[in-house]
């Protein structure tokens, strides 16, 4: 398996998490099981709208699926189109934010919050599944070896300033931030009870 699916496919993983904390903590706010942390929230919006746009879309987008393309220049409609979600993914998660930031102002502002963040939650687990189910294996069918070595090669580059050793720890950090203040089961913070 070539490096660069693996790697793909972690950072879906990582982001599948962070998901599955956003969707938890709308579910736990909705049933008014857990006070709501805005930290906890600001954090989470800021890792998806970091995590995919400066560390993971650029690998599929600037290696994977450009090599893609030249090998098979009839699926640009396709790649077009996931590289459209990629920005339609910006947007929203751009929505989310304000949206956020709104909420932790005002409590009457969780009807957007929810709304934005539900929507993100389906778009986005719905990209993912597409490029799992579709893009990489027909990557995996059609990159001839040199691709993979070159694509590989760029990916494993350490001290590349947006994916390297540094942008990675930092990203960790993140996460380890989100754990800490996330509710339980997920995280590592106790549940409090709204009165
Ligand atoms: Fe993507
Ligand atoms: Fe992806």
């Amino acid at each position: 398996m070539p490096t660069a699916i693996q790697v793909i496919r972690m950072e879906h993983f990582n982001i599948a998490s962070v998901l599955a904390c956003l969707a938890h903590c709308v579910r736990e706010i909705e049933a008014g099981r857990w006070k709501v942390d805005h930290q906890l929230l600001a954090a989470v919006v800021e890792y998806l709208e970091r995590y995919p746009e400066v560390y993971h879309h650029p690998k599929e987008d600037d290696f994977l699926f450009a090599a893609m393309r030249r090998r098979q220049p009839e699926l640009s409609k396709k790649l077009d189109m996931v590289h459209e979600e990629h920005v339609k993914g910006g947007h929203m998660l751009s929505e989310l934010r304000q949206a956020q930031a709104a909420y932790s102002l005002d409590s009457n502002g969780w009807a957007r919050f929810k709304t934005a963040a539900e929507a993100y939650l389906v778009f986005e687990r719905r990209h993912m599944q597409r490029e799992e189910r579709e893009l990489l294996p027909l990557a995996l069918k059609i990159l001839h070896e040199e691709d993979w070595k070159e694509i590989d090669e760029a990916f494993a580059r350490n001290d590349d300033p947006l994916f390297g050793s540094d942008r990675r720890q930092e990203f960790k950090d993140l996460v380890d931030r989100i754990l800490e203040l996330a509710p339980s089961p997920l995280g590592f913070a106790q549940r409090e009870a709204v009165a």
